[in-house]
């Protein structure tokens, strides 16, 4: 039996001790978010809706993106106990630099749509903890103010190539001036996908205050107050008129492009060249034949072809056929550092993300995207020690290997 007895105050008092008071209601807010799901979690209820769904959602059925994230689900390590983890090194060399993490930030459009911090709260953190990230061309920052916002980051500039070369041959050379090492050209979106929640939302950029967006910003008056009271929500390298996110591509980008476009950019640009979109073994020779310096496996997270193939699943076979002329990049579904160490495993130079430091941004501006990476980080470093890893570096094919069922 046991004896029970009445505490004693001197007990008590430790186990009332309040935690320390947050007074940055950011702070208070992003210290209670443990997985780049809980940022997703906070981002949902801190946007309008058509905004969270335009960077939450992706095309048709979503079955490419659902497809994407179960791959990595299916992700089963093979850890090697009694190794000396006690320090670990998360650095890797990306395209001639060595990076912090084995990660990059990947561009994404409007992102001042989903937070008016937007692309400089994401270069800046970027900077501060040394890793590349890629200014879009549907982005809403200059690419000269970004390079003065963060003048030590690592930049990439992601390159849509339309109708017009003229324009893009400008883009191209205020990179080069701006200090962009890597133009990332982006060649999965001959036409815009089709991405249903947009439609279902009346999205268009910027947002219009409809009858069902002004109730919405009831409900997100700080969102409104901060689109309205900060530079107008432009596309800072395109000159359009707006619309909706797919009439907009439809009507810039180029589905005539070939790989003649992509020898055109090669010829033009002396930096490093990364194909973003390639789905197949076939696709990555021809690109790294006629000269890329790395092939992004990736389906644009999903927002564009559904049924897509799945990019991790491409990794090994890719790294096989062009891993020994190319640096292999993969991205789509990445939401914890373990996802990332299995694609580095599986030969993966490194990974991009997308919407995990999305949701960050929108859960908490400069502070969300530094807690999203800092999740993530702490993710890498701690599935590489419980698998008996020191160095990225020393990931292989054997970490990991996959459940067919789940
Ligand atoms: C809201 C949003 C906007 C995007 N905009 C662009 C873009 O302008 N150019 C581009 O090449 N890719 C764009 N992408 C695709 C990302 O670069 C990346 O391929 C994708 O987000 C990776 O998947 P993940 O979000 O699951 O990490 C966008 C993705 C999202 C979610």
């Amino acid at each position: 039996m046991v004896q029970r007895r009445l505490p004693r105050p001197a007990e008590l008092r430790p186990l009332l001790r309040p935690a320390p008071f947050v007074r940055d209601a950011t702070e208070r807010r992003l210290a209670r978010a443990a997985s780049i799901g809980d940022l997703r979690e906070i981002a949902r209820r801190r946007t309008p809706r058509a905004v969270f769904d335009y960077t939450d959602g992706s095309a048709d059925s979503e079955l490419t993106l659902r497809r994407a994230r179960e791959a990595f689900l299916h992700v089963e390590f093979v850890p090697s106990v009694l190794n000396d983890v006690s320090t670990v090194d998360t650095s890797r060399e990306v395209l001639g630099v060595r990076a912090a993490l084995p990660f990059a930030l990947a561009p994404t459009g409007f992102t001042r749509m989903m937070h008016h911090e937007g692309e400089l709260a994401v270069a800046s953190v970027a900077e501060e903890v040394g890793i590349p990230y890629a200014l879009s061309t549907m982005g809403t920052t200059t690419i000269e103010d970004m390079a003065a916002a963060a003048p030590g980051a690592r930049k990439w500039f992601q390159l849509y190539l339309w109708r017009d070369r003229a324009p893009a041959k400008d883009l191209v050379a205020r990179a080069a001036a701006a200090g962009y090492d890597t133009v990332m050209l982006t060649v999965d979106t001959p036409v815009g996908g089709a991405r249903l929640r947009d439609i279902r939302n009346g999205l268009t950029i910027p947002p219009a205050l409809s009858l069902r967006t002004f109730l919405d910003g009831a409900r997100h008056p700080h969102w409104w107050f901060n689109l309205l009271t900060t530079d107008p929500l432009t596309f800072s390298s395109l000159v359009t008129s707006g619309g909706t996110p797919a009439e907009l591509i439809n009507r810039v980008f180029d589905p005539a492009l070939t790989m003649a476009d992509v020898e055109w950019l090669r010829g033009s640009w002396d930096g490093k060249l990364v194909i973003k979109g390639i789905q197949s073994v076939v696709d990555a020779r021809r690109v790294v034949d006629v000269g890329a310096d790395g092939v992004l496996l990736s389906n644009h997270g999903g927002r564009q072809l559904d049924r897509a193939p799945v990019p991790l699943e491409l990794v090994p076979p890719v790294v096989d056929a062009v891993g020994d002329r190319a640096e292999v990049l993969v991205d789509t579904g990445v939401l914890h550092g373990g996802d990332i160490v299995a694609a580095v495993a599986l030969g993966a130079r490194a990974a991009l993300v997308g919407r995990a430091y999305l949701y960050g941004l929108m859960a908490g501006g400069r502070k969300g995207v530094a807690k999203a990476v800092s999740i993530l980080a702490a993710e890498i470093v701690r599935t590489m020690q419980l698998l008996g890893v020191n160095h990225v570096d020393e990931l292989r094919p054997s970490h990991v290997r996959f459940r067919p069922n789940g």
